[in-house]
C-alpha cells in the first residue's frame, strides 16, 4: 500500500486526477471504478478542468460507480446516478452508454449479480476509485462485511444513515439498504486509489492502514490489494504513526524514478 499524506484537500483532488490521467493516456478505453460522496467533488471538478484544457479524454472509457441507494429512482436528486451526472458526466466527452450505475429500483438481487457481470464482461476494472467511511467502510461494505463479497444488497449502518441524512430533507425518504459492490469486487480491480480528507476521517484512515486486517474495517482489505495507493490530507492523516516513513518512501520512490529516466 503506498500512503501520501499531502498538505490540502486541493493537493489529494490534484494527485488523484494524475493518476487518473496517467491511466487514460496509456489505455483511452480504461474502465474507471467511481465513487459518489463528498470527498470525489475536488476530483471530479479537477478532472472537468483538465478536460476543458484538453488535457484528457473520456471518449472511449467506460465507468462503474461503486454504489446506489435501494428504492430510490435515477432521476431521484439524491441518486447516486444524479450525483455522477451532475457532478462529472454531463461535464465531460464520456458516453453515458458506458457510464453505469447499479439500479436499485426493479428486482435490486438480481441488478446486483448482473452488475457484477457487467463488470466481468467490460474485462474489469482498471482504477477504482474509494472514499472511506468514518467507520472504516468502502463502498457501502459496512463493517463485520465479508472480505470477499461481490455485489449485493447491504443493510446500511445507522451512523452512515446519519452522516448521509445531510442530503436528505426531515420530511424525505431515506433509504436504509444499498447495493454495492463487495470488497472482493473492489479488490479485484487493477488498481485501487483510496482518497481521504478532513479530521473526521483520521481514524479510519490509521485503522485501515496500520491496524489489524479486519472485517470490522472493511477498507483494511486494501492491505491485501497489490496495488492500493492512498492520499490523504494532513488532517485525515493526522493519527497515522509511521508518517515520516511514509514521506521517506515517497521521497525516494521519486528519487527512483528520476534515476530510470
Ligand atoms: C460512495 C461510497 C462511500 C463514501 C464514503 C465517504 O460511493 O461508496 O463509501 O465514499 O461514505 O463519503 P464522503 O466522501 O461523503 O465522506
Amino acid at each position: 500500500m503506498q500512503v501520501i499524506v499531502v498538505d490540502t484537500a486541493q493537493d489529494v483532488a490534484m494527485l488523484g486526477a494524475d493518476h487518473i490521467c496517467r491511466l487514460l493516456s496509456k489505455k483511452d478505453n480504461a474502465v474507471l471504478g467511481l465513487a459518489t460522496g463528498s470527498t470525489p467533488i475536488a476530483l471530479y471538478q479537477e478532472l472537468i478542468e483538465r478536460y476543458r484544457r484538453k488535457e484528457v479524454m473520456f471518449r472511449s472509457a467506460h465507468s462503474f460507480n461503486l454504489d446506489e441507494y435501494v428504492g430510490i429512482a435515477a432521476e431521484h436528486l439524491q441518486s447516486y446516478r444524479f450525483f455522477m451526472n451532475q457532478q462529472l458526466f454531463e461535464h465531460i466527452d464520456i458516453q453515458l452508454k458506458n457510464t453505469h450505475v447499479p439500479d436499485g429500483m426493479i428486482d435490486p438481487i438480481q441488478a446486483a449479480d448482473d452488475y457484477e457481470a457487467l463488470i466481468n464482461a467490460a474485462g474489469g476494472i482498471d482504477l477504482q476509485v474509494l472514499g472511506i467511511g468514518r467507520n472504516g467502510h468502502i463502498g457501502f461494505n459496512e463493517p463485520s462485511s465479508s472480505l470477499g463479497s461481490l455485489t449485493r444488497i447491504k443493510t446500511l449502518t445507522p451512523d452512515t444513515i446519519r452522516d448521509n441524512s445531510r442530503f436528505f430533507s426531515a420530511d424525505e425518504f431515506q433509504p436504509r439498504l444499498a447495493i454495492t459492490m463487495g470488497i472482493g469486487t473492489i479488490l479485484r480491480a487493477k488498481k485501487a486509489l483510496l482518497l481521504a480528507t478532513g479530521a473526521s476521517k483520521a481514524d479510519a484512515i490509521q485503522a485501515m492502514v496500520e491496524g489489524p486486517l479486519s472485517a470490522s474495517c472493511p477498507a483494511s482489505a486494501l492491505q491485501l490489494h497489490a496495488n492500493a495507493v492512498v492520499i490523504v490530507d494532513k488532517e485525515a492523516g493526522a493519527k497515522l504513526v509511521n508518517h515520516e516513513y511514509y514521506h521517506w518512501v515517497r521521497a525516494e520512490t521519486d528519487q527512483l524514478i528520476v534515476g530510470l529516466k
